[in-house]
Order: C-alpha cells, then sequence, then structure tokens
C-alpha cells in the first residue's frame, strides 16, 4: 500500500489529482497539505475539504500551509481556475475543519514517524516542501518518492515566456527542494503540455453517471474554455492528474532523463524558468546537484482511460 501526502493548491486540475488518487483502494492520503497558488490559501484549503468530501475520503487531515512564497508577492490564477478556484462551481460545504499544524508541520511529523514509508505529491508551489525541509533537513532521507508538477525545461512556460506558474510562484522554494536530493520525479509542461484530453474524452466524462463525475465535469468546463483558446480545439491540459498517475502508476513513464536542474533566481526576464542541461553529450557526473527524474514520454492513452475510471 502506498501513503501519499499530497500539497496542492485547488485548482481545477489539483481537484483531478485528488480525484485519481481517491479511486485507488491501495493508495491513502495520508494528509492533504494547501498552499496560495491558484487563489489564497484560505480558498485552496476549503477548496480540498469540499473535494475530499465529494471524492469520499472526508476524513484526511487537511493542514493549512504558506499563504505566501518565501521572498516575492503572491499572485492568483482566478482567470484559468475561477472566481473561486474551482470555475465557480459551488460544492456542498466541507464536513471537518483543517488540523492545527501547518502543512509542513504535518509533512514533517508524518514522515517521523514512519521513515520512508510517505511518498510526496506535490502540484502546487514548492513553499510547504521548502519549509519542511528547513524543519526538517533529513526530510529527504524520511520520505519516499516525491512527484513534482512543476516547471518547464524545453517547453514553453505558461505563466510567463519561460516559467511555469507552480515555480514562478516561489522560485526560490523550487530551487531549494530540487537542491535537496530527494528522490524526486519532475512532472514539468515538457510533458503535460502534450498530454492534453479532448473533446471526445470530455464528452466521455458527460456520460459517467454520478455526482463524482458530473460535478468534476461541470468545473472542468471553465478550464477547458481558458484552455481551449490555448489548443486551439476543445481540450485542456491535465497537469495535476499527470503526477499523481507518474506517482500510482511509474510504468506509465515510457522515457526520462536523469538530470541536475535549478531555478533561474535573477533573470530579469527569465525568473522562475527551469534549467537542465540536455545538449547532447552533455556531462553532468561532476555537478555537484543531484540529479532529479525529468519525464519526457508516458504511455497517453493508458493515462486517459485511468483518468476516465477514477472519475467512475
Ligand atoms: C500548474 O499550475 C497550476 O495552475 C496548476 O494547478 C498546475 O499545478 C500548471 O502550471
Ligand atoms: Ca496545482
Amino acid at each position: 500500500n502506498l501513503r501519499i501526502f499530497v500539497d496542492c493548491d485547488p485548482g481545477i486540475d489539483d481537484a483531478l489529482a485528488l480525484a485519481y488518487l481517491t479511486a485507488r483502494p491501495e493508495a491513502e492520503i495520508a494528509g492533504v497539505g494547501t498552499v496560495f497558488g491558484n487563489h489564497n490559501v484560505d480558498t485552496t484549503t476549503d477548496n480540498a475539504l469540499r473535494l475530499l468530501r465529494l471524492y469520499g475520503a472526508p476524513g484526511v487531515p487537511v493542514a493549512r500551509g504558506a499563504q505566501r512564497p518565501l521572498v516575492q508577492p503572491p499572485t492568483l490564477a482566478e482567470s484559468v481556475h475561477g472566481a473561486n478556484g474551482l470555475g465557480d462551481v459551488v460544492l456542498p460545504a466541507a464536513d471537518h475543519e483543517p488540523v492545527a499544524e501547518t502543512a509542513a508541520e504535518l509533512l514533517v511529523r508524518l514522515a517521523r514517524s514512519a521513515p520512508g514509508e510517505i511518498d510526496v505529491l506535490a502540484v502546487g508551489p514548492l513553499t510547504n516542501l521548502a519549509l519542511a525541509l528547513s524543519l526538517e533537513p533529513r526530510l529527504p532521507e524520511l520520505v519516499g518518492r516525491v512527484v513534482v508538477m512543476g516547471g518547464a525545461v524545453r517547453a514553453p512556460g505558461n505563466v510567463t515566456p519561460w516559467a511555469e506558474a507552480n515555480t514562478s510562484n516561489d522560485p526560490e522554494a523550487a530551487e531549494a527542494v530540487f537542491a535537496a536530493g530527494f528522490d524526486l520525479t519532475l512532472v514539468a509542461l515538457d510533458i503535460t503540455m502534450k498530454t492534453e484530453v479532448d473533446a471526445a474524452w470530455l464528452d466521455g466524462l458527460k456520460r459517467i453517471e454520478g455526482e463524482r463525475a458530473s460535478t468534476t465535469s461541470d468545473f472542468l468546463e471553465f478550464y477547458v474554455a481558458w484552455y481551449s483558446k490555448l489548443f486551439g480545439a476543445r481540450a485542456c491540459a491535465m497537469h495535476d492528474p499527470l503526477a499523481a498517475a507518474v506517482l500510482l502508476d511509474p510504468a506509465l513513464v515510457t522515457a526520462h532523463v536523469d538530470v541536475p536542474v535549478r531555478v533561474e533566481l535573477q533573470g530579469r526576464h527569465t525568473r522562475g524558468l527551469t534549467i537542465a542541461d540536455l545538449r547532447p553529450g552533455a556531462d553532468t557526473s561532476a555537478d555537484p546537484r543531484p540529479s532529479v527524474r525529468l519525464v519526457t514520454e508516458v504511455d497517453r492513452e493508458a493515462f486517459f482511460k485511468r483518468l476516465t475510471d477514477s472519475l467512475r
């Protein structure tokens, strides 16, 4: 059985990541941390609680995390995720309160109580993970696998020409996490922008009965409206659920490169950019920075099928 700490900023695609995890009996969500990002942290916390109720996992502890980045001021993403962070669809109210600990404290406590047994799925800005690292510098040895949705290595960015939202929302935090020596898999825009669901998938979701699918389909439409402009067709990227899938179903990854990744912290036009040496023949063996596993290809059809199954 897998025990997973989910750090998220729900957020429409964060919601689908929660759906993916809660559908799988072998995966236990040991805790959820929330962070600013797609909305402020009060809203992402409330959304996480409401989503866990919708997806039938109401007892999962939810810990409110960082309300702002380590250094820069926060920005929100209402145009992509709606005024309430969930496409303006109002979900039934939460039936429990967040725990008293912060997200970083909950992660550290879980990791210390079961060394090596907690995997981490981080699909928001990496502020909580960076704060957890300062509370517990041995965190990379205490947790199992870490899958991060973030960055844009060869692909263009989404919030700036070069930077992806989660990295751009807290570049210093991302840099600390990429340097720390976690067993880290990076699901960046390089792969998520190639793994978009299309009109047929979205219409298939509408035909599935039950509140799980119908409510998800409702808030997904807001996201689709925004993404359709980018893709030029009814389609949307599935960033966060793809990261959940990579954690639960590692065999979906059909190609990757192991490479150190750095975050640009200074650039006037490139702050938040993720950099890896992908030149042919590049030798990173002398680089003191640990490598991360950058996902470059996935089994798209198998992923789409599992995503559909998770919403049944
Ligand atoms: C990431 O940014 C957020 O808007 C999404 O939820 C996803 O985690 C994509 O860049
Ligand atoms: Ca997210």
